[in-house]
């Protein structure tokens, strides 16, 4: 895979109290897409926002919303979320029943549907929904906080899906997938997930927790 990989800066990390300014310099720093983590308490320890604060940031930007639900039972809220703004919604398979049914619906919805995976969860749990979704998030950290260590398993994952992907393209698939890695990603962590085949890479500390956040984000590209 070329470098460098798509940013998405996660807004988890940001200053809350003046998200409107930290997009902006994201935004004007060359981000590629904005990543908003929806926790409820449940599904991950940490609680964090729901669609009125999606919808605030749909206001003020103009890149890809990307909204990585880590909730229970996503199909009550799927509809609001669209409707506040994302347009691209990312469900975790460990939280989903009915999982080829929910990515229907969030397409239907007129989003761009993600499946997440936990680090503990198989590639194998997706492959019969590939066909379903715009993108596939591998986590490479337990979901629930942002700033926590890089599990480097997470390596071999992301170069075992990009095989996978490459053989449905082979096999004639319509659409490209997208690989987003999602956890601990720092400059060196950034270099070695899109080495491995990553095409998207989240980044919550390793931008906001920076002093320039621009000058950050230039780090994280570099090959
Ligand atoms: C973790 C979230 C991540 C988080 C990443 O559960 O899904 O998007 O914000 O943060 P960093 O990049 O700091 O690990
Ligand atoms: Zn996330």
């Amino acid at each position: 895979m070329t470098m460098p990989c798509f940013l998405a800066p996660s807004l988890l990390s940001a200053n809350f109290g003046k998200l409107a300014d930290e997009i902006r310099v994201v935004e004007e720093g060359g981000a590629d897409v904005l990543h908003v983590d929806v926790m409820d308490g449940h599904f991950v320890p940490n609680i964090s926002i729901g669609p009125l604060v999606v919808e605030a940031i749909r206001k003020v930007t103009r890149l890809p919303v990307d909204v990585h639900l880590m909730i229970e039972e996503p199909d009550r809220y799927l509809a609001d979320f669209i409707a506040a703004g994302a347009d691209r919604l990312s469900v975790h398979v460990e939280a989903c029943t009915h999982l080829n049914r929910t990515l229907a619906e969030i397409r239907r919805l007129g989003a761009q549907p993600g499946v997440a995976l936990n680090p503990s969860t198989p590639l194998s749990a997706i492959e019969e929904v590939l066909e379903e979704v715009f993108q596939v998030v591998l986590m490479s950290v337990n979901p629930g906080f942002g700033g926590q260590k890089f599990i480097p398993s997470s390596l071999k994952k992301i170069a075992r899906l990009r095989w996978m992907l490459e053989q449905r393209q082979a096999q004639g698939a319509k659409e490209p997938l997208w690989i987003q890695v999602d956890g601990g990603i720092n400059s060196e962590t950034a270099r070695q997930a899109c080495q491995a085949g990553a095409d998207i890479l989240v980044a919550g500390h390793a931008i906001f927790r920076q002093p320039d956040y621009v000058q950050a984000m230039a780090q994280l590209r570099q090959p």
